[in-house]
């Protein structure tokens, strides 16, 4: 086993991206070291230039997803939040909501206590071994109670891309919202909120698109009407003890995180500038790679798509007779190499893809990462694979 010191490599791309870009880090400092007044809350230089951030950044997401009106993203800490804002904010008792084996615990826990505290009713549509969900079952389970379709847009543990545009025109012909869970696309995959008929975008700002961690937004349709998750003040209408109606406002009560907004704004711009579109050709050419030397390893299993199918930069696999855990552990302690190893809190998706009782290695990569990381893992993998197999 390797146990000279090598060169951290970070294949923990789907947790959290990392590192970021230098534009990102000099933004956040930047801001609060120049515009650290409160957005909204005054009238005086600072506060109008730490508004004009917020507003900029809501701007450049709004051009990268396709967004008419950018007050119609709401900033949030994370995708769990945006996903817990759409999801109680929507659901009434009695209402039915389709969603799919493939989905993260953040819709899966939000859902569940909604079952338990106001009725509401949920089928999870079942994907192949390969993280597939059919556009035809969903359609199929639409009844006249279902108010909400809910999609991940890719797998965290298995990568499959989902087609999110054609589960839009299922949910428009039905009269159905669709939710769209971005967690693990935006930055790495095109989105198209209105080709692709979603009603409500939840995205991180800390994974592809390169902002800080504490950042993340829900894109709100103009015609939907939400139930606020926080109420508080906006600086906005402060007479009334309502909870203005007014976009961005209504769903954005508290101070706001400028200086983590500024460097999610240079995130964006970053990514914009990449173009998502070379971002995900980058991504799939490395995670190909990773596959086809993977695939050369005996005892390696890999999950999801299969080598030459669309996929994301993750790449979760099992090794026979190697803990999972175990195998996380002497990657990062004897080869420096960071992994995310066990369930990726997608139980669910385990259960489609056969390991429920195991969990997996999730390696994935990022924007930064190099065809001299990826090969480094496998060499890795090929050597603790031969030692266990000894
Ligand atoms: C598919 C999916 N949804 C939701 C989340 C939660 O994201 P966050 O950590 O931004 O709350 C994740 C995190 O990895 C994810 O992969």
């Amino acid at each position: 086993m390797s146990t000279k010191a090598q060169q951290f490599i970070y294949l923990d791309h789907a947790a959290t991206s990392w590192p970021k870009p230098q534009i990102v880090t000099e933004a956040v400092i930047n801001a609060m070291l120049n515009d650290g007044a409160n957005p909204g809350r005054g009238s005086h230089a600072m506060a109008v230039r730490a508004s004009r951030i917020l507003f900029d950044t809501r701007k450049h997401l709004a051009k990268l997803f396709n967004i008419k009106n950018p007050n119609d993203i709401a900033f949030t800490s994370n995708t769990t939040m945006s996903l817990n804002m759409a999801i109680k904010g929507w659901l009434k008792p009695g209402d039915h909501v389709i969603s799919t084996m493939i989905e993260h615990n953040s819709v899966r826990r939000p859902l569940y206590c909604l079952e338990q505290s106001i009725g509401i009713e949920v089928t999870y549509i079942e994907s192949d071994e390969q993280g597939n969900v059919s556009v035809e079952a969903i359609e199929n389970a639409i009844k006249s109670n279902t108010t909400l379709i809910i999609v991940n847009h890719s797998s965290n543990l298995l990568g499959t891309i989902l087609p999110v545009a054609e589960i839009g025109e299922a949910a428009q012909r039905h009269g159905v919202k669709l939710l769209v869970d971005a967690a693990q696309s935006a930055g790495i995959i095109p989105v198209d909120v209105q080709a692709m008929g979603i009603h409500m975008l939840a995205f991180p700002g800390h994974k592809g698109l390169l902002g800080p961690q504490g950042t993340g937004g829900l894109y709100i349709a103009p015609e939907l009407e939400l139930e606020p998750l926080l109420h508080g003040g906006t600086g906005s209408q402060s007479e009334t003890p309502h909870q203005p109606l007014v976009r961005p406002d209504r769903y954005e009560a508290g101070t706001q995180n400028t200086s983590g907004l500024a460097g999610l704004q240079a995130g964006v711009k970053f990514v914009l500038n990449e173009t998502v579109e070379k971002i995900q050709a980058k991504e799939w050419a490395l995670a190909q790679r990773l596959m086809v030397g993977l695939s050369e390893i005996a005892n390696v299993h890999i999950l999801g798509p299969k080598i030459g199918e669309p996929r994301t930069g993750i790449v979760a696999f099992v090794v026979d007779g190697v803990d999972p855990s175990e195998l996380s552990f002497i990657l990062d302690q004897h080869y420096n190499i960071a992994v995310r190893a066990g369930f990726h809190c997608t139980p669910l998706a385990h259960t489609s893809a056969g390991t429920i009782e195991t969990g997996a290695v999730r390696a994935s990569v990022g924007i930064f990462t190099t065809q001299e990381e990826v090969d480094s893992l496998m060499l890795a993998i090929k050597e603790i694979s031969q030692q266990y197999s000894q």
